[in-house]
């Protein structure tokens, strides 16, 4: 048994489609549950109930939207604080629509939330490069999505497949480490 929560910000929804296709992967894991909840909704509590903590973010100005970040600052720096949420497990993905493959700045992005999640004392689970969808969505950080080509023509029908493959990976793979690692003190 183990819950993973996914907390989310979005406009155009390329973000809520990654959120969607993890929290799919999760449930493909017998005993799994995800919650999905926007970064204006979530808040401490629902991180407490949680096994694993996984971040999504649209790509903004090369780092992660503010809603994103004033979740962290609102709502979780008072876990860390207390060292409340130690040994829970982490993730992070990210929607990216600028020049180049991944977007302008969505590695950064991901290592900015990452960071924030290891402050927390997480265990941060990886997007192995052996990951179904790997070539076309994954970075070893974790999916990447687009909400627009890399010529920045709209992406017509959604997400494309091996985007979703690589989030639904990802969303199996924290499964399976939140449920291997729940009510077990590792740290301290
Ligand atoms: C203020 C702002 C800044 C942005 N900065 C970047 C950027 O630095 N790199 C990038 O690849 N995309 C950037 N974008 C594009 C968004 O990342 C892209 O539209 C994203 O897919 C939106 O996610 P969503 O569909 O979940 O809203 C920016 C968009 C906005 C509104």
């Amino acid at each position: 048994m183990a819950e993973v929560l996914i907390v989310y910000a979005t406009d155009h929804k390329g973000t809520l489609r990654l959120a969607e296709a993890l929290a799919q992967g999760v449930e493909s894991v017998q005993g799994c549950t995800a919650k999905l909840k926007t970064a204006e909704e979530a808040v401490a509590d629902d991180v407490l109930a949680a096994d694993a903590l996984v971040l999504g973010t649209p790509v903004h100005m090369g780092c992660m939207d503010w809603r994103v970040k004033k979740f962290i600052d609102q709502h979780c720096a008072g876990l860390w604080m207390g060292d409340k949420v130690v040994g829970k497990v982490g993730g992070v993905f990210a929607c990216g629509s600028g020049y180049g493959g991944a977007g302008g700045g969505c590695e950064l992005t991901m290592l900015a939330m990452l960071n924030n999640l290891a402050e927390l004392g997480l265990v941060l689970v990886p997007l192995p490069k052996n990951s179904l969808g790997y070539a076309q969505g994954g970075l070893q950080w974790g999916p990447y999505g687009r909400a627009h080509n890399e010529d920045l023509s709209p992406i017509e029908g959604g997400l494309p497949a091996e985007r979703a493959q690589a989030a639904r990976q990802h969303g199996k793979n924290i499964a399976r480490v939140a449920q291997a690692l729940a009510g077990k003190a590792i740290f301290g």
